[in-house]
């Protein structure tokens, strides 16, 4: 009988425990239970005396272990309520989902160039980097662009306003400081052929290199250019380097970047540091070879400009041109990666929108 009673006092208890919202409310659900005078267990206590001994050992016991059980759920209880009411407090609803992180990752066109970069590191190639302030001497003169030579109007060139560090260059949108030594001269790297110069500084053939990096040039913006580009030169210099080993070279690159499926079609050009030199064209891939709009119709794309070292400049390296030849190319990374990724327009890989960055 009473033994019941105190079971359904528990439960009872714990059901009003359970669905109270605040302070107050708990101590008085408290109070009414476990209240020393007028509490519902304390009376239960109080009748025991009538009870044998060993009933009261039996119920005296249950009493106990009821009022503890009270006890622990009413400090569950407040401590739940203390953590509602501190974010109450903060005005934060700890019932709202997580804000969710977003992660970043590289831009498309560093993914592209680490993509490219393995192919010729796969072949043997050395990584080189060089300055993006560049002088007129290695950007032109060393690479056998003489200075009134109209092959230079080729690069429409940023020259840094004399007196500058080549850390915070102003531009000079004139054709530079003509009085100038070139070797003083600074301006806007307009290619990566430079690096080649810088590399071979402190290298002995046989080489097999590769420079990627950014370029500049002063031109009006549209789908197809910007003034900030992105280059990926080669070098490779050795004894007995032909035309052959660099044809078959970047037939390997476009077919492993690619798919089986992209040819190169080579065509004569002139560039003054190299002789002879040739224009690479590779299938297009939007219209594979039929002719769209993407290629101008005629099925192919350019992509990059090649060609054997010129002697002049072999010599400018130190390099004997009678012991070693070399080839040279020098790609468009941004064309590509386009290609690559299907973006029909170069100014977004530079916008630093996300809208665009995210798709990759
Ligand atoms: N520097 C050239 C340009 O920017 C590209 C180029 C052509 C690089 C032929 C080379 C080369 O190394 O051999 O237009």
């Amino acid at each position: 009988m009473i033994k019941d009673s105190l079971n359904k006092i528990k439960d009872k208890a714990m059901e009003e425990i359970k669905n109270v919202s605040n302070f107050d409310l708990l101590e008085k659900i408290q109070k009414k239970y476990l209240g020393r005078k007028e509490g519902e267990l304390t009376k239960i206590l109080k009748n025991l005396k009538n009870l044998s001994l060993e009933e009261k050992k039996i119920i005296g016991k249950l009493a106990n272990e009821v009022k503890l059980r009270i006890e622990s759920e009413a400090k569950k209880k407040i401590q739940e309520l203390k953590i509602k009411a501190e974010a109450l407090e903060e005005n934060f609803d700890i019932t709202l989902p997580g804000e969710k992180i977003e992660i970043g990752h590289l831009h498309p066109l560093t993914q592209f160039t680490r993509k490219i970069t393995d192919v010729f590191v796969s072949m043997g190639f050395e990584i080189v980097d060089g300055p993006e302030a560049e002088t007129e001497e290695y950007n032109f003169d060393l690479l056998n662009i003489p200075k009134e030579h109209p092959s230079r109007d080729l690069w429409d060139t940023f020259y840094i306003k004399s007196g500058n560090s080549p850390e915070s260059p102003e531009l000079d949108l004139g054709s530079g400081d003509s009085e100038q030594n070139s070797k003083n001269k600074l301006l806007l790297r307009t290619h990566t052929s430079p690096v080649q110069l810088r590399a071979m500084e402190k290298r002995k053939p046989p080489v097999r290199l590769i420079m990627p990096g950014r370029v500049f040039r002063h031109e009006a913006t549209d789908a197809g250019h910007e003034t900030t580009f992105h280059q990926l030169e080669g070098l490779v210099i050795g004894e007995n380097i032909k035309m052959t080993d660099l044809i078959g070279t970047l037939q390997y690159f476009v077919k492993t970047i690619f798919g089986e499926s992209a040819k190169i079609r080579v065509r004569p050009n002139f560039f003054p540091f190299t002789e002879p030199s040739i224009e690479v064209d590779m299938t297009c891939l939007i219209c594979c070879g039929k002719g769209c709009g993407f290629c101008g119709g005629d099925g192919w794309i350019e992509t990059l400009g090649a060609g054997m070292v010129h002697p002049a400049v072999l010599k400018n390296m130190k390099i004997d041109p009678n012991k070693y030849s070399g080839f040279a190319f020098g790609m468009g990374v941004d064309r590509l990666m386009m290609l690559y990724y299907g973006v029909n327009d170069i100014r977004l890989s530079y916008s630093g929108d996300l809208r665009f960055i995210k798709q990759f």
